[in-house]
């Protein structure tokens, strides 16, 4: 089989740039080694940025996420006990964020793309990636069919490496080629999901001597909140009660009166690439023209940027084929330079708001200053609130 673009991933970053090529007319396939259920019963990051939102408007599948999404046009930054509103809305002139499930985004791009009866292969194994500097770049996996395991071979021009920091894209490049830059972060984010209405009508993001804490939701009848936890703490040793009671203690004494507790329905601490352990971004240095796997860094705090990681490199390969190479080929650059912007937000507003090990007290007492001075400067509030939102496409 022979396409343009071979997606390795059909999480929502390989869906999301299989609908953007097929909005530009380009012959794509996505791969996915798990099941399609498997994919959609991961749980995930759940606000969307204003420029995801658009995109997802743009590509005609936002209809469910209008109707069931909430739009969000403010947060709270709590800490000494009281709440500070960033209002996002006015701050950005009009941006705002969306708080729908990722998994939810997943399910409306894998609709549209099998209504428009594009392929999508799940429960593919074995899936390698070969001839990635050269003219044809070919993905190969099996696949169990009637006539047993069957061996399937893609040639494309570009494989879009979609399938996250464990995934064989990455996997696939050759040492040497790759440079990692992470922070590891001496904690991690114990997260409950549950069936409980949420605390607050908006996100509300708590520095507390006890450690960060975060109420969000994923509608008006489920909650998800977080509290910063030790590296080495396990799951099992927070039941319902110590995790409620824990999150009351950090909340300002009017939301620890209001919240509504329940069973937990999800419980788990947040893997360190994943949510809140590490940002890390890659400098690929592998130069093949007709490949480039792609991965963007991951952010640890504050909405899900992965709708414009997916826009850039869906914009760059339409620009190819309609003819101008200059795009793809400084791919790595421009990439780069969105991804640390993104990389350098979450730095800054991790640090801000966890408890660090610091003997001194110098520490504290700077994210106090900082703070102060973040609520009290209309400049300072502007500048969170313009990242929070995300920053746009063709940012400096
Ligand atoms: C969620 C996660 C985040 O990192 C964040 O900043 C806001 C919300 C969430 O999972 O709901």
């Amino acid at each position: 089989m022979r396409v343009q673009v071979a997606i390795v991933g059909g999480g929502p970053a390989g869906h999301l740039l299989g609908q953007l090529l097929h909005k530009a007319g380009i012959d794509a396939i996505v791969i996915e080694q798990r099941s399609r259920d498997y994919v959609l019963g991961r749980i995930r990051a759940g606000v969307l940025e204003q420029g995801t939102t658009d995109l997802l408007d743009e590509l005609g599948v936002g209809a469910r996420m209008h109707r069931e999404g909430l739009v969000h046009g403010g947060l709270s930054l709590d800490f000494g006990g009281a709440h500070h509103r960033i209002d996002l809305h006015q701050l950005t002139g009009g941006k705002q964020v969306m708080v729908y499930g990722q998994t939810e985004v997943t399910h409306d791009l894998m609709d549209a793309r099998s209504a428009a009866g594009l392929k999508t292969v799940y429960e593919a194994e074995h899936v390698s990636l070969h001839d990635f500097d050269g003219e044809h770049p070919k993905v190969r996996y099996t696949q169990h069919g009637i006539n047993g395991k069957e061996e399937h071979e893609v040639e494309c021009d570009f494989i879009a490496g979609c399938d996250g920091f464990h995934g064989v894209s990455r996997a696939s490049v050759p040492a040497g080629a790759l440079q990692t830059f992470e922070r590891i972060y001496p904690f991690g984010w114990l997260g409950i999901l549950a069936d409980t209405p949420p605390v607050s009508h908006e996100l509300v993001y708590t520095n507390h001597a006890r450690g960060f804490a975060l109420c969000s939701m994923r509608s008006h009848t489920r909650s998800r909140y977080y509290v910063q936890c030790s590296l080495d703490d396990k799951v099992e040793n927070w039941s319902d009660e110590a995790f409620w009671d824990e999150l009351r203690r950090r909340l300002a004494p009017d939301l620890a009166e209001n919240l509504v507790t329940g069973p937990s329905i999800e419980k788990s601490i947040a893997p360190l690439l994943q949510l809140c352990g590490r940002a890390h971004a890659f400098r690929p240095a592998v130069s093949g023209r007709r490949c480039r796997a792609y991965r963007a860094a991951h952010r640890c705090q504050g909405p899900e940027p992965g709708g414009q990681r997916c826009a850039l490199p869906g914009a760059l390969l339409a620009e190819f084929y309609a003819g101008s190479e200059a795009g793809i080929d400084n791919y790595s650059a421009i990439c780069l330079r969105r991804v640390w912007k993104a990389v350098r937000f979450s730095w800054w507003f991790t640090s801000l708001m966890h408890k660090f090990p610091d003997e001194s007290g110098f520490g504290p007492r700077i994210q106090a200053a900082e703070l102060d001075y973040l609520i009290h400067s209309p400049a300072a509030s502007a500048s969170l609130a313009e990242n929070y939102v995300g920053l746009p496409l063709e940012s400096w």
